[in-house]
């Protein structure tokens, strides 16, 4: 099968996939993060304001829908269904990696409906181990780069690193030497945001990007969906037992997303992603010092139904964040910034060492 139609139906399968079977790490970790209740809240519930500014746009709450799919026929509709929802309740959104439109030009518009809809905050996305030459296959840089940020009108660019998913997947990329000048290169030119797709960033790899020039951190973080047991799924159907193995053994690989959000704190703006299921733990990552949390798998359920079903979603999402400011006496998100809260084991000990 040639490269491009490869990686179509990859992204096909991991939607699949992702629907059908049980792809989430052991532990979610946002229970690990306790927020301390106030008996007298002293704010007005219809006071709570949980707009916010997200690299210069603003947010009628602190949430990304994060970077899922494009590039395949039936990815138009849940773009479509995202990016309406998007712009009714007024968040932030992502497509999922360009490659495939950057390599075969007319798959571009399963990406380019969002441009159709006033969502306040549009990223695009390409991946780290694109931006340097793989084994027979040639390297994105600022020209693609500045192609699929057009694609979507976007005003960042993720710079996604997935270096878990690649290891384990059976055709993945393995080439990883040069990425972060490669990214630098890229954070010249262009406003990148660099995203981890479920394996989290440690304090120094937050330290190293900063350095290189990005913008802001998505800590895409563990706890949630695991590409990992994404690919163990591909693998076992494809008959390739050391990557089925591989899959499973690093189902619950990386840093869980709270802990990575203290860690990657550097002054830039942190995206908290990877496992978040509910406004409350919205309010978690806020508290943590993120400036936005991000969902996926529970807003591609969602998106397989309906805009209205992204909507209500979102929806009732913004109710469980108010109600936890609510209860914490906070009347704005920079109140629950400054808000104390406990974390406990293991999230605790992840902590500690970072
Ligand atoms: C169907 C699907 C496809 C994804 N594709 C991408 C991608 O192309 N680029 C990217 O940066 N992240 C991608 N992700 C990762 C998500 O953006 C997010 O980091 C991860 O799913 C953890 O969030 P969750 O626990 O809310 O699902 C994808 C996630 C899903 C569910």
């Amino acid at each position: 099968m040639p490269e491009e139609s490869m990686t179509e139906q990859r992204k096909a399968e991991h939607v699949d996939i992702i629907l059908k079977e049980k792809v989430e790490a052991e532990h979610n970790f946002w229970n690990d993060v306790h927020l301390i209740h106030e008996s007298l809240p002293e704010v007005d519930y219809e006071e709570i304001d949980v707009s916010t500014k997200l690299f210069g746009r603003k947010l009628n709450a602190p949430i990304v829908i994060a970077s899922m799919t494009g590039g395949f026929e039936a990815a138009r509709e849940i773009n479509v269904n995202l990016a309406k929802a998007a712009a009714e309740v007024g968040v932030a959104l992502g497509v999922g990696s360009q490659r495939a439109a950057l390599e075969h030009p007319e798959l571009e518009d399963t990406y380019a409906v969002v441009k159709d809809y006033d969502v306040p905050l549009r990223f695009a996305n390409i991946g780290a181990p694109q931006l340097v030459e793989q084994e027979g296959k040639g390297s994105f840089g600022f020209e693609e780069a500045q192609l699929a940020m057009r694609m979507v009108g976007a005003q960042v660019l993720l710079v996604h690193m997935n270096f878990l998913q690649e290891v384990v997947q059976p055709e993945g990329d393995k080439r990883a030497k040069g990425c972060l000048s490669a990214i630098q290169r890229l954070a010249l030119r262009l406003p990148v945001v660099a995203k981890e797709t479920g394996a989290g960033i440690s304090r120094s790899m937050a330290v190293e990007l900063k350095t290189a020039g990005v913008i802001g951190i998505d800590v895409g973080g563990l706890g949630g969906t695991s590409f990992s047991a994404v690919e163990y799924y591909r693998a076992r159907k494809e008959g390739q037992a050391m990557k089925e193995r591989l899959g499973a053994a690093f189902w619950n690989w990386g840093i869980p997303t709270p802990a990575s959000v203290a860690m990657a704190r550097t002054g830039l703006p942190v995206i908290a992603t990877g496992g978040v299921r509910s406004g409350l733990d919205v309010a978690r990552a806020i508290c943590l010092g993120a400036s936005a949390a991000g969902l996926a798998k529970p807003m591609l359920e969602a998106a397989k139904q309906s805009a209205d079903a992204v909507v209500k979603e979102l929806q009732l999402i913004v109710e469980e964040l108010k109600t936890a400011m609510f209860l914490t006496g906070c009347a704005n998100l920079n109140d629950l910034a400054g808000a104390q809260c406990i974390v406990t084991r293991p999230t605790s000990d992840w902590m500690e060492v970072g």
